[in-house]
């Protein structure tokens, strides 16, 4: 089969664009008339690479993850499984014919290993958080104003999806898919025993009008509409908001706590609960809700400096299972979270969608939530909200216990930083001729090496949204060029201008990476395909993917990603590995926003160490660049 990697279109569209355009545009927070699905059906389907091309590549990606005798042993392997007619050749004309017959042949897979078959607490490991700088609200009054502006925002921002009329995101010049904003309001994940599922109901016969309110570990339906389709005022939110706080004084029992388990204790709960006619109704009516809020108690006292990294926690984790981490439902796609001491974030569950479409309309909501335009209020005659109860038998609630003692330690074993590099930011690294994203990621590979005297396995998360249905692949941001860059550094016996011509190699390497990967030119995802088709067709798993250089490369030392936004927004997430860091930046024009986690049992990994490294690498390699060149 000749997949669209061949289709002339494509590739002129490859050739002409060039460095600059290859841009995914952040954040459409503009709602513009029109729009939205129209292109659907043009966008090209995601290719299948040919073999040789992700074998040879592979390989490079690999060789500065292990040594000279293992890198051998590996070239072997590949060599068997790339012969021709052997397992390798197979397996791509099956993935080929598979491909033949999807709209994109990763999207279900993909849906499958990466979130909905992982059995780990979706808590840390999985659902990024965005945190919002510091609004000036304080105590319960406040709190509930500001809930009910994010709402009605949110709302506003659902009638632009339902009605197709956001501006669509575009990488350069290319369309980008729009299917993930579909999919982030009115969504669930389901637990279930061995497999989660998930589901929406946006495009339902009946679509659903309520939003679901967690306050004190009680759960609330609120109708969201006026019988004439508008969606309620702030005005009126307020009202109903203050309704739900004044009926739920006193804590629930904590059965949130249960979404934070791993996937399996969680399912078998669920299972248990879902027995139950009134159980079932509720987690019915929380599975249809466009998007939960979770209004939280108070938290402790932190110095201002800290505030911002001490929101991020709360929002990814809730605290604790004394504080709020009960008060969420973490299978629920959207939980805005607005606290009573001016934060304001988001959790998200992230198998329906990647963090740019979440990012946009948080964007919108920042943007727009003080200032939301005319609405319809009406402030009288609205329904009651209505509480969501649970019957929990008693080996449920020990389970509930349970639950919190886990998610503490998990929590308490969790460093997360957020922090803001001042100095510089895209501008500079522009005004040198260098890709923005393709700087910091070497700077990771810098600061890395400094403080740990080997190369890391890097997954940066590159976009497939040129194609339909696409998700991501793994952009592999360690290179043998950026280990001979970050080598050299630390040998220090090169020039500067030596060490900054191997910068600019760096650079150039991991930017080209990046214009494959975004191209469906990646290696991991083919080598996903690969691996399931064997799986899926009875064959044995081939020894390319049992080597222990699969299992390094696979072994993330540095999980990353870009979540550009307008505004100073911060998206973080856990680490992948005990090794390792989790790193997420949000690169602006002058400044560059990063959250950075590791756990806290490996003292080898502090965050904070790693961000003063990071920083002045950042310094180091500003002045590499402006000690050989002309431009300041
Ligand atoms: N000289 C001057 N300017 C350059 C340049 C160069 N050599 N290379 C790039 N630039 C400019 C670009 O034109 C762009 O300008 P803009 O700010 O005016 O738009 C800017 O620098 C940023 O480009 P760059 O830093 O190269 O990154 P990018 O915007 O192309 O993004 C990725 C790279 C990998 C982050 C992006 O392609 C992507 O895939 N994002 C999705 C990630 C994702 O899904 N994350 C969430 C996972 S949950």
């Amino acid at each position: 089969m000749f997949g669209p990697v061949f289709c002339p279109q494509l590739m002129r569209r490859s050739v002409m664009m060039g460095l600059q355009t290859r841009i995914l545009k952040p954040c459409s927070s503009e709602i513009l008339r029109g729009r939205f699905m129209a292109h659907q059906e043009s966008l090209p389907n995601l290719p299948v690479p040919p073999l040789k091309q992700t074998l040879d590549k592979y390989l490079k990606t690999v060789r500065p993850l292990v040594d000279d005798e293992q890198f051998k042993g590996t070239e072997k392997i590949v060599k068997t499984f790339g012969e021709a007619q052997g397992l390798g050749e197979t397996l791509q004309s099956s993935l080929e014919e598979h491909a033949d017959r999807k709209e994109n042949w990763l999207s279900d897979w993909w849906l499958d290993c990466a979130y909905l078959e992982s059995r780990a607490s979706v808590i840390i490991y999985c659902s990024p958080s965005v945190s919002f700088p510091r609004y000036n609200f304080t105590g319960t009054k406040g709190q509930i104003s500001q809930a009910a502006k994010v709402v009605a925002a949110i709302l506003n921002y659902k009638v632009a999806i339902d009605n197709e009329n956001l501006s669509i995101d575009r990488m350069g010049k290319a369309p980008l898919c729009m299917d993930q904003y579909y999919r982030i309001l009115s969504s669930c994940r389901i637990p279930g025993l061995n497999k989660d599922s998930s589901e929406c109901y946006a495009r339902s016969w009946r679509p659903p009008r309520h939003i679901l309110i967690i306050h004190n570990n009680h759960y609330f339906e609120l109708d969201v509409y006026h019988e004439d389709g508008s969606p309620l005022s702030a005005q009126d939110l307020e009202l109903q908001l203050n309704k739900i706080v004044t009926s739920s004084q006193e804590p629930g029992k904590a059965i949130g706590l249960l979404t934070a388990r791993d996937r399996d204790s969680w399912g078998r709960a669920y299972h248990t609960l879902n027995k139950d006619q009134q159980n079932h109704n509720s987690f019915h009516s929380i599975h249809r809700a466009i998007f939960a809020l979770c209004l939280d108690q108070e938290s402790p006292f932190v110095p201002d400096d800290q505030w911002r990294s001490d929101l991020s926690g709360r929002c990814l984790h809730g605290g604790g299972s004394k504080l709020n981490s009960g008060n969420r439902w973490n299978d629920k796609t959207i939980q805005m979270i607005v606290d009573k001491n001016g934060g304001v974030g988001l959790l998200y569950e992230h198998s329906p969608a990647e963090g740019p479409p979440i990012a946009a309309m948080l964007d919108y909501v920042y943007k727009h939530c003080e200032n939301l335009g005319q609405q319809h209020t009406t402030s009288s005659s609205l329904p009651e909200p209505k509480e969501l109860l649970f019957n929990i038998p008693e080996e449920v609630s020990k389970e509930i216990e349970q639950a919190g003692k886990e998610i503490d330690a998990m929590i308490e074993n969790l460093n997360l930083t957020v922090v803001e590099f001042k100095e510089f930011g895209k501008n500079f690294i522009k005004s040198q001729k260098l890709s923005p994203d393709s700087f910091i990621q070497i700077a990771f590979q810098l600061a890395y090496y400094r403080l740990h005297r080997k190369a890391p396995a890097t997954y940066e998360s590159g976009s497939l949204r040129q194609f339909r249905l696409g998700r991501t692949d793994t952009i592999r941001s360690c290179s043998t060029t950026s280990d001979e860059f970050a080598k050299a550094v630390v040998e220090n016996k090169f020039t500067k201008s030596d060490l900054a011509q191997k910068l600019r190699d760096a650079i150039a390497a991991h930017k080209h990476y990046t214009i494959d990967a975004v191209d469906g030119k990646g290696i991991d995802r083919h080598l996903l395909g690969l691996k399931l088709t064997a799986i899926k067709s009875g064959k044995e798993v081939p020894d390319l993917f049992l080597d222990d250089t699969y299992k390094r490369a696979m072994s993330f030392n540095l999980s990353t990603s870009q979540v550009p936004c307008q505004a100073d927004l911060s998206m973080a997430f856990g680490p992948a590995v005990a090794e390792g860091y989790g790193i997420c930046y949000n690169p602006k024009a002058d400044h560059i926003i990063l959250s950075v986690s590791s756990f806290k049992d490996n003292p080898d990994y502090d965050v904070h160490v790693f961000q003063r490294e990071l920083f002045s690498t950042f310094r180091e390699m500003r002045d590499m660049l402006l000690s050989t060149s002309s431009k300041l």
